[in-house]
């Protein structure tokens, strides 16, 4: 048996830039089950073969992840599967924990930063691919797609939310749309999940998004989401979802799921409940480094007077600790401006990343980025496990092997 930090040692497994796609190829090997699976990563890690770990004979076993014997030593290792997955725009993970918890097994990961792409690493054992464009770009063939991405079941992603210029336009046509129609475009990541559907054909589709996506840009941004799935043969349920009666913080997303077989009748979980109180997150002794400077508590408080005497914008409040907190953000860090906990005898606090961990439901067991503004980032863009769990326990009914 080897320990996954020993090889983690033996192979440097360290992410120093984003460009790092030969520790993706390795870590995602070393996590592929099958030679059917790891045939598009085999050929990436011959410099590692032979070298004392992976030998030539284990790679033409069928099943030679058993071969490797391999013990992750890491917070959340891979599991036994009952359906695949893969984890676009990955972040840190959220969607994984939720879907490894339900039995998933996770066959390819992206992600384009590069502290998250730390965090996860150090979480999963896996460095996930940097920009999904190297999959997915127009010079790369629909075979090619095909080999490189395994098959899966299921494909999640929490995509960035960016305007669309092409409402109206059919999915088939954009897909097979020349090069010049495309590059107007090619920042829109949507596009890039719609290519690897078209080629991959998952059973399911699992995209979270802002809460703001159905009216985003008068609503075209979504009425062209939901037509361009469909289009690929999907159907399209969506429901905004507040998470608060599952975690002490309002954070009000929206949630598709799309099933390539439109005879299943999905339905969202229910999700109510009484709102959870952000007390019960609050970890016992905070080091003063969180306290607010008076500088900035009182530029918080002079911009909430200017704003309340024009009627307009943010005005500060200190968190009412028998609610939930406001949405976490990317930005959290920078002033704390959403959630300020208040102190006795002195100015408010921002929450610890570990409280934002909390917030979004992550297990104790959680490795956080050594770097507070990155973790702090990395919590506010993450999604609130629980929910995803909730409404992949739906999905997955549906996932069960013939
Ligand atoms: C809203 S966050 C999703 C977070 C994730 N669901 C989680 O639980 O942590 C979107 C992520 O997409 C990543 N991203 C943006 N552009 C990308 C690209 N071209 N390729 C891969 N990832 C990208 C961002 O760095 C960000 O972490």
């Amino acid at each position: 048996m080897v320990n996954y930090s020993d090889i983690k040692n033996k192979y440097k497994i360290e992410v120093k830039k984003t460009a790092q796609s030969e520790l993706a190829y390795l870590t995602h090997f070393l996590h592929a089950e099958s030679k059917i699976e790891n045939e598009g990563y085999k050929a990436k890690v011959k410099k590692y073969v032979n070298e004392g770990l992976i030998q030539e004979s284990i790679l033409e076993e069928p099943y030679f992840q058993q071969k490797l014997n391999l013990n992750w030593d890491v917070p959340f290792p891979p599991v036994k599967s009952d359906f695949t997955f893969i984890d676009l725009f990955a972040g840190i993970g959220g969607f994984r924990i939720a879907l490894q918890k339900l039995g998933g097994r996770c066959v390819f990961s992206s992600e384009i930063d590069k502290a998250a792409q730390q965090t996860y690493e150090a979480n999963f054992g896996e460095v996930p691919f940097g920009d999904i464009k190297e999959f997915t770009s127009y010079e790369i063939s629909d075979l090619e797609i095909d080999q490189m991405i395994p098959d899966h079941d299921l494909l999640a992603a929490g995509f960035p939310c960016q305007p669309f210029s092409l409402a109206g336009v059919s999915a088939r046509n954009f897909l097979g749309m020349s090069h010049g129609f495309h590059d107007q475009d090619q920042g829109n990541l949507f596009f890039d999940i719609l290519r690897i559907v078209k080629v991959k054909r998952p059973k399911v589709l699992f995209l979270e998004n802002v809460r703001n996506l159905k009216s985003h840009d008068n609503g075209k941004t979504f009425s062209t989401i939901e037509m361009m799935i469909k289009e690929l043969g999907y159907s399209f349920d969506w429901k905004i979802i507040n998470s608060e009666s599952l975690v002490p913080q309002r954070r009000v997303r929206t949630y598709m799921v799309c099933f390539l077989n439109q005879k299943i009748n999905f339905e969202f979980p229910e999700i109510s409940g009484d709102p959870l109180p952000l007390k019960n997150i609050l970890e016992e002794k905070v080091p003063e480094t969180f306290t607010i400077s008076d500088k900035l508590w009182q530029g918080h408080q002079n911009r909430s007077r200017r704003n309340k005497e024009r009627g307009t914008g943010f005005t500060v409040k200190l968190a009412d600790l028998e609610k939930p907190s406001n949405t976490i953000v990317a930005r959290y860090y920078k002033d704390g401006k959403e959630c300020l906990i208040p102190q006795e005898n002195s100015n408010p606090r921002k929450l610890t990343p570990r409280e934002c961990a909390r917030l979004q439901g992550f297990p104790e067991e959680f490795i956080l980025h050594p770097s507070n503004s990155s973790a702090y980032k990395q919590f506010g863009n993450s999604v609130a496990i629980p929910v995803i769990f909730k409404i992949g326990k739906n999905i997955q009914k549906f996932l069960v092997k013939e």
